[in-house]
Formats: structure tokens, C-alpha cells, sequence
């Protein structure tokens, strides 16, 4: 039987195990000038029953973030989602079914999903489900690009192309080197480069980073070509620079956070530690805190 670690070591990068204790999160980070986009941990599901839970899950959860922002406890409604939790891995047309019904439900309340990137054995498949939902729910939908990848210079192309909302992130998952870049510089090269050419020709990218040589960029470009800050957001994760979330916040710019809840939380949580060492002496301190 596996064993199942406590919840306690994930706390620093995770709101809550329920979407009950997630919700007094949410009120906060946006009574504090923050959006969120919301995310219900789970992935690679093999199992159609599980999926379909999943999609009612995510069916309950727009349903409670329309409502929050209704009440004007949300500044906006905004999910983040992984379609492999959605039965991408058991069949395509199964998850585009699904992935289908939650935008039947989240258009009509004005709910934004975000179809979080995984690894590359997805990228191809999730680029497909998003273009056969994108015209009917252009303002609703919208993918992740992974500046790793050596094939995004090819999809941000496309993405502009189409004007899809893109949100842009260095990419978090081991890839070989015949199609990711391994090296920080290149990544951040590429990152600044693809950050350019959405602000310019693309449609109210997301910026998702914690690196502040990239966030400097993009203030920087922003200002030098007049686009204002309405017209893109940062993103960062749940726990992550808090006091630079907030910053960005007073400076003027839109910050949205990645807030993950649920039970399902270890391979997300094994993504943060593997990012970055200090990551681990956070949730060691943690352990001691009361
Ligand atoms: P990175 O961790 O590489 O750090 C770079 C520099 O930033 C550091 O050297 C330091 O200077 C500074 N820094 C970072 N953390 C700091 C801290 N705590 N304190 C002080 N300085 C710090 N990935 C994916 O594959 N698919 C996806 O769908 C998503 N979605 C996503 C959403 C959002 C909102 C975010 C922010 C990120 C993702 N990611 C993702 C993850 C992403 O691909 C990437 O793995 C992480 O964001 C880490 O890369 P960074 O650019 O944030 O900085």
C-alpha cells in the first residue's frame, strides 16, 4: 500500500486539501489586489470513472468561483487544469468530450480555463484538444507554452497567429535534449524572446515566472513599446515570493496566483522541490512552525 505523506509538508505550495478550506486563500490573496486561477491537483489519470469525477469536480468548481466573483469576493473566475486528469491518456475524444462540458458550463458564467502544459509526451495532444474547442470558446480557453521546448518558437507563431490568450512559463519537467534546451541562458533567451513577440502580436499573454531578470524584461519592453499594463499579467505560484506577488501588485501590475488545491498533491509538490534547493528548507521549516 502506498504511504501517504502529510498534508503539513505541502502547505507552503498547496492552499488546502478541499475546496472548502481553499476558498478563505482566495478571498485573501484577492482582498489583497491579487487574481487567482485555481487548480484541482491531479494528472495522468488512467481510469474513465476518475476523469469523470474530475470533470465534476472542475463542473463544482466553476460553479463556486462564478458565485465568488458574483458575491465580489473574486476579482475574476479562473481555472487551471491538466486535461491528462480529464482521460487525455485513455482516449482523446473522451477528454475532448469532457474538456467540452466544462466549457459549456464555464462560458456562460464567464469562468476562464486555463489548459495547464505537461510533458512533452501531451504537448502535441494538448495543442490538438485546444484548437478543436478554441473557436467555439475563444474567450474561455486558452494553452500553456513552455519556453524549454524547441518547438514553442513554431507554437507561439500559431498562437498569435490565432490570437489565443497563451500563458508562457520556462516549462517544469525533465525533457531530453534533442527537443528541450538544458541551460538556463538559452531558456531565458528563448523566454524573452517569446515574451516579445506575445506582448506585441498576441492577446493578454499570461507572464509566469519567479525569475526577476525575466520580469525585468518584461516591464522593461512593456514600458518601451507603450503597452499598458492591462493588456498582460504576471503569474506566479501559491507561496512563491509572496512579498514580490505584492510588490508587482502596488507597482501597478496585474498579478494572478496559481492557487493548487486538493488531495492528489505530491507530483506537483515533488515539481517545486525539484525547481529550486531552497524550496526544500522552506517545507523543512515548515514542519516545525505552529
Ligand atoms: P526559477 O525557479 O527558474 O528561478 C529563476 C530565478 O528566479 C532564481 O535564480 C531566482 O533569482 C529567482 N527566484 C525564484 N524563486 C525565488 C524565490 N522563492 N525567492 C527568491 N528568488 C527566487 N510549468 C509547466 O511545465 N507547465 C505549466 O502549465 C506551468 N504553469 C505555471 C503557472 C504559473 C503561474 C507559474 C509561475 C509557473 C508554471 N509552470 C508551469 C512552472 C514553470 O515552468 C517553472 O518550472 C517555474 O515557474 C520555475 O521557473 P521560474 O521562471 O519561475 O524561476
Amino acid at each position: 500500500m502506498p504511504v501517504k505523506l502529510p498534508f503539513v509538508l505541502a502547505r507552503r505550495f498547496v492552499a488546502a486539501e478541499s475546496l472548502e478550506g481553499t476558498l478563505p486563500v482566495l478571498r485573501q490573496l484577492c482582498a489583497e489586489g491579487l487574481y487567482v486561477t485555481v487548480d484541482r491537483l491531479g494528472e495522468y489519470v488512467h481510469d474513465r470513472q476518475q476523469a469523470l469525477a474530475t470533470r465534476d469536480a472542475y463542473l463544482g468548481l466553476i460553479d463556486v468561483l462564478a458565485n465568488e466573483r458574483d458575491a465580489g469576493r473574486l476579482r475574476d473566475a479562473n481555472v487551471s487544469l491538466k486535461l491528462s486528469s480529464l482521460g487525455q491518456k485513455i482516449d482523446e475524444a473522451f477528454c475532448l468530450d469532457n474538456l467540452h462540458q466544462l466549457l459549456e458550463a464555464a462560458r456562460p458564467r464567464d469562468v476562464f480555463i486555463r489548459l495547464d502544459m505537461e510533458g512533452s509526451d501531451l504537448t502535441e495532444s494538448t495543442l490538438r484538444i485546444f484548437e478543436q474547442v478554441y473557436p467555439d470558446y475563444p474567450d474561455h480557453v486558452g494553452p500553456v507554452l513552455q519556453a524549454y521546448l524547441k518547438r514553442t518558437a513554431r507554437d507561439i507563431a500559431r498562437m498569435c497567429e490565432l490570437k489565443a490568450r497563451v500563458r508562457l512559463c520556462k516549462g517544469a519537467y525533465k525533457e531530453p535534449p534533442e527537443i528541450a534546451y538544458q541551460d538556463m541562458p538559452t531558456i531565458r533567451a528563448r523566454f524573452i524572446e517569446y515574451m516579445q513577440r506575445l506582448l506585441l502580436e498576441g492577446r493578454y499573454p499570461g507572464i509566469a515566472t519567479h525569475d526577476d531578470v525575466l520580469i525585468e524584461a518584461t516591464k522593461r519592453f512593456a514600458a518601451e513599446h507603450q503597452i499598458g499594463s492591462d493588456r498582460f499579467e504576471f503569474q506566479m505560484l501559491y507561496g512563491i515570493r509572496p512579498e514580490t506577488q505584492r510588490e508587482l501588485v502596488r507597482q501597478g501590475y496585474r498579478m494572478r496566483v496559481y492557487v493548487p488545491y486538493g488531495t492528489e498533491w505530491l507530483p506537483y509538490f515533488y515539481r517545486r522541490l525539484r525547481e529550486r534547493k531552497e524550496n526544500v528548507w522552506f517545507v523543512v521549516k515548515n514542519l516545525f512552525r505552529r
